[in-house]
């Protein structure tokens, strides 16, 4: 099916290109607005519409869309879990927390888990080292983390 914005939606998108020199310098933020209102996730359908909006090649913004990891590829869980596993998170446990997570949510990092509610990733530095180890989950950090942090984080998502 097509995908498509009501009317109050397309003004929205109109304003953010707006904010930009030229259409192409809005593909990033018209693909994240687009990609929520998608049910978070970018389909073949939102490529094209994207493309038709901003002049551009339905190729162009799919190499946006696969080049950037924020872009979700296929539809995802409710939520999105995060757990940096870059260097200094490395060095304070951050294994110990992926595997706590894989093990809690019933998923390996990469899937979502079997309810629908999580998907689970691993990120490259996300700039909080001085606080590591640590996640995101959706737009929020979680830092200094314990097991026992991250079972109260997990429980909010998946009981709430
Ligand atoms: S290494 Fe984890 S936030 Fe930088």
């Amino acid at each position: 099916m097509a995908f498509a914005l009501s009317a109050e939606r397309e003004r929205e998108l109109e304003e953010i290109v707006s904010r930009y020199p030229n259409r192409m310098a809005a593909c990033i933020p018209v693909l994240h607005f687009c990609q929520e209102q998608n049910g978070n996730w970018v389909s073949d359908e939102v490529i094209e519409y994207v493309a038709r909006k901003l002049d551009l090649s339905t190729a162009h913004v799919k190499g946006v869309v696969t080049f950037y990891t924020l872009f979700n590829q296929k539809p995802v869980g409710k939520h999105q879990v995060w757990v940096c596993r870059t260097l200094s998170c490395a060095l304070r446990g951050a294994d110990r927390i992926l595997e706590h997570c894989e093990k809690r949510l019933g998923c390996r990092a990469g899937e979502t888990s079997p309810d629908g509610k999580v998907t689970l990733r691993t990120a490259e530095c996300l700039a909080s080292c001085g606080t590591g180890p640590m996640m995101q989950v959706d737009k929020r950090y979680y830092e200094n983390l314990t097991i026992e942090e991250v079972d109260r984080v997990l429980d909010r998502l998946t009981k709430g």
